[in-house]
């Protein structure tokens, strides 16, 4: 089932997202309607917030659809470490349709999560698998790709959206 994508400023996207305590049904179908979701805006990742659900749970497939096994499905990820060269790179979110900034990332990451199973897997990440995990698990803590702009650069992003909203050109989905 294709969920509505919250939009910054939306609140739902700066609230306390609670770990999942026990992985049953619910979180199962969370997890199948965000896909659903992120596959028909064509997004990269998904965080359950975005969908209006403040649980730890994420998805990531930087194939985009492309590749199957791409697709990870991904509940209370930690970050257990970030390395590796600062990675520069430009940024996009579902929730900031049409928003697209360069964002510095660690380009490694080592990351925990649960799978569905109830088994810890870990996984080392680099490049754009890190930086997407990272900016999944960002959602996870209320923080948005354009609060890691310089002062400036989010005030004129802000300001761009303001703008956007009031002509009704800032529509979800539009990647
Ligand atoms: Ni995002």
């Amino acid at each position: 089932m294709i969920l509505d994508i919250k939009t910054f400023p939306d609140e739902v996207l700066r609230k306390k997202n609670e770990p999942v305590s026990v992985v049953d049904d619910s979180v199962k179908k969370l997890l199948d309607d965000m896909v659903d979701t992120m596959r028909s805006a064509k997004g990269v990742g998904l965080a359950a917030p975005q969908v209006g659900v403040n649980k730890r749970v994420i998805i990531v497939d930087i194939s985009a659809g492309e590749d199957p096994d791409s697709l990870m499905r991904i509940i209370n990820p930690e970050i257990l470490e970030l390395s590796g060269e600062p990675d520069v790179n430009e940024e996009g979110c579902l929730s900031v349709p049409g928003e697209y900034e360069v964002v510095a990332r660690p380009s490694k990451a080592v990351i925990k999560y649960l799978k569905e199973n109830g088994s810890e897997e870990i996984v080392k990440a680099d490049g754009f698998l890190a930086r997407a995990l990272q900016h999944e698990i960002d959602h996870l803590n209320g923080v948005l790709f354009i609060d890691r702009l310089s002062m400036s650069k989010r005030e004129t992003v802000k300001k761009r959206i303001r703008k956007r909203i009031s002509i009704g050109d800032y529509v979800a989905g539009r990647g």
